[in-house]
């Protein structure tokens, strides 16, 4: 049967707050193995990913997701990569991370998490954001590749160097309003898909 555009629902990207931590678990917890072996290059059993998701919120760095219909179905990380001066700066280098459920693939969440946290990072001091990704991820690679990202391998890794341009008065302002926005929509609708499956 054909998909009509209507079929299709949209997604929205907002920064996660604490106030997601169980939304961050449930979306942790249903991936698959293979996503979470591409996601953490390795392959991750659930008490490390209930580990992993327990802390991520609140370590160093911001986390971005993509909500459908109410629900998140992708997750972007954004990591400083050394000592940082600040929650705020986060340094000249950092690291990013995406996963997105199966299902909800190509679609344009990978492409539109990426938008965001390269955004979010400009405008935290970074100006040499990394992506890493086993050699074999063709969308992965396709993907930061499709950013201007330059592609490098390391043994069985590829790491992708995107430049970031520095952020002008009118672009922090603009980020500030955005970040305001998404802890508001935090903060009014937390824990919407703790009983999502
Ligand atoms: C990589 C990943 C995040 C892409 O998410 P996505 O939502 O499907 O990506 P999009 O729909 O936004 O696609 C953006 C671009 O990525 C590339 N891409 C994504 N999936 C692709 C695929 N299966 N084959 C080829 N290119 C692909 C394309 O260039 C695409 O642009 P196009 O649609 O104009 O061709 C997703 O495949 C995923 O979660 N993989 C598992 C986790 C992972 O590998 N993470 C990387 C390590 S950090």
């Amino acid at each position: 049967m054909a998909v009509r555009a209507s079929d299709v629902s949209v997604h929205s990207i907002r920064r996660l707050w604490p106030a997601d931590r169980n939304a961050v678990l449930a979306y942790f917890l249903r991936l698959d193995p293979e996503t979470r072996a591409s996601r953490f290059m390795g392959s991750v059993g659930e008490a490390g990913v209930r580990a992993y998701a327990a802390q991520a919120i609140r370590a160093e760095g911001a986390m971005y997701g993509a909500f459908v219909d109410g629900v998140l179905r992708g997750l972007g990380e954004l990591r400083p990569m050394g000592l940082t001066r600040s929650r705020l700066v986060l340094g000249p280098q950092a690291e990013a991370a995406f996963a997105v459920e199966p299902a909800f693939r190509r679609r344009g969440i990978g492409a539109d998490l990426f938008a965001r946290i390269a955004r979010a990072a400009r405008h935290r001091g970074v100006t040499d954001l990394h992506v890493r990704c086993l050699s074999g991820n063709g969308p992965m690679l396709r993907l930061a590749a499709k950013h201007g990202a330059a592609l490098q391998r390391a043994g069985g890794e590829i790491d992708g160097a995107l430049q970031l341009e520095r952020p002008t008065p009118v672009s922090l302002w603009y980020e500030g309003i955005a970040e305001a926005f998404d802890f508001s929509l935090a903060v009014s609708f937390p824990d919407r898909d703790r009983a999502s499956a």
